[in-house]
């Protein structure tokens, strides 16, 4: 049993099949929620923020319309296309929840958060709402989403980039990002320690500079910033992690 606090993100591409447009891989969403319910039913989760990615809903219109997380958009119906899709995720992954008997509320990015500095300015994210809901009791699910921005109308904001800043602002114990691949991967085998960038610059194929293309090493960067201690992992150990487990890539 623990009370710790933990924020997981859930891989757009763990819960949908990213191959096809808008289609959920409705079994992995079942072991996720199984994975979920069962550690908080077994008490050894104290408080829990749930993230998830965009996967073939979030993806599909991002690209279709040119968005990202460094190119916004002015036009209404591209904006409703991406945040549409994600909001019928979230729907999936809360009702999946609720059949399980998690307390999960959703809390849509879009209407919360900004980038008042524009797309390479600070993110402005209000932790009010997430805080008391989990003082409250409830499971709180945030997700990608649209994000006002200035200078850009609304981007992108990535599941990672949340799971960042709302470890860092809530102060969780311990970070999970449950992903496909079972860590950082180093010639197949998984890495089980990073504790510095420069451990993993080379197998993560990134210059320590910039890597404008997001995916593991951007990951792992923003993991590396947090005072938590974060674990990458596939979807096999989920449940183990909310179990106080350290599976997979330890990044701290
Ligand atoms: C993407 O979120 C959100 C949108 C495209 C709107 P993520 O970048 O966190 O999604 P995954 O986990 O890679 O699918």
């Amino acid at each position: 049993m623990s009370g710790d606090r933990l924020v997981v993100k859930l891989g757009g591409s763990v819960i949908t099949d990213k191959d096809r447009p808008e289609t959920l891989d409705g079994p992995a969403l079942d072991a996720a929620s199984d994975a979920i319910a069962g550690a908080i039913a077994d008490d050894t989760v104290g408080d829990l923020v749930i993230v998830h990615g965009g996967g073939s809903f979030g993806h599909h219109h991002a690209s279709e319309h040119g968005l990202s997380t460094a190119t916004g958009t002015h036009d209404v119906g591209a904006v409703m296309d991406v945040h549409g899709a994600m909001t019928t995720l979230n729907r999936f992954v809360l009702d999946r929840l609720h059949e399980r008997g998690v307390d999960a509320v959703p809390i849509h990015p879009l209407s919360l958060a900004a980038r008042p500095e524009g797309v390479d300015g600070e993110l402005a994210l209000p932790i009010g709402s997430t805080g008391t809901l989990l003082s409250e009791g409830f499971v709180p699910v945030l997700h990608g989403d649209g994000i006002a921005t200035a200078g850009e109308g609304v981007s992108v904001i990535s599941g990672d980039e949340l799971v960042v800043e709302l470890a860092a602002a809530l102060d969780a114990d311990r970070v999970g990002v449950c992903s496909t691949v079972p860590g950082v991967l180093d010639d197949g085998e998984v890495v089980s320690l990073i504790e510095e960038f420069e451990e993993v610059a080379d197998v993560l194929g990134a210059s320590d500079a910039t890597d404008v293309s997001g995916g593991m090493a951007a990951k792992v960067r923003e993991l590396l910033a947090l005072d938590a201690p974060a674990f990458v992992f596939g979807p096999n150990e989920l449940s183990g992690f909310l179990r106080g487990e350290d599976p997979g890539t330890r990044i701290e």
